[in-house]
């Protein structure tokens, strides 16, 4: 199985676990870190709703805690005929751990309808060299 392939499969799996009682919205990702491995998360929402995380904000930290800190690919996938892009706070999020060219898939049931790379997504990402005066 390709990488593209176990990362569909895996933010598919991960997706089924969503806990969505608010939005019904079930959401899946999937990361491929440097390391080779997949780490995958899905949306956990709140009745306080801005507690809510969304599917990248898990699998960003399935990676972190498996001890990997590189994003080589990110696969987001949910139930729509529109092309499911990440939120802006899971912009921020992927910029943290991606480089400009890291390869973003976005994904519906039937599969991957777009690759892009992130820098198309978040072009002036705010990053580290910004704290510095
Ligand atoms: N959601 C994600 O998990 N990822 C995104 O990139 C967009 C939105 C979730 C948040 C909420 O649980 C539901 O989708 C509806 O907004």
């Amino acid at each position: 199985m390709s990488d593209l392939e176990q990362l569909f499969k895996a933010a598919l799996k991960a997706r089924l676990q969503a806990y969505v009682p608010y939005s019904k919205f079930a959401v899946g990702a999937a990361v491929l870190g440097a390391d080779a491995k997949i780490y995958a998360g899905c949306n956990v929402e709140n009745v306080s709703f801005p507690c809510g995380t969304c599917a990248e904000a898990g699998a960003i930290a399935a990676l972190v805690s498996g001890g990997c800190r590189k994003i080589s690919q990110i696969l987001i996938v949910a139930d729509s005929k529109n092309l499911i892009t990440p939120c802006g706070a899971c912009l921020q999020r992927i910029a943290e751990f991606a480089e400009p060219d890291t390869l973003v898939h976005l994904a519906n049931l039937a599969g991957v309808q777009k690759t892009a790379r992130f820098s198309e997504l978040l072009p002036l990402a705010f990053d580290e060299k910004d704290l510095r005066k």
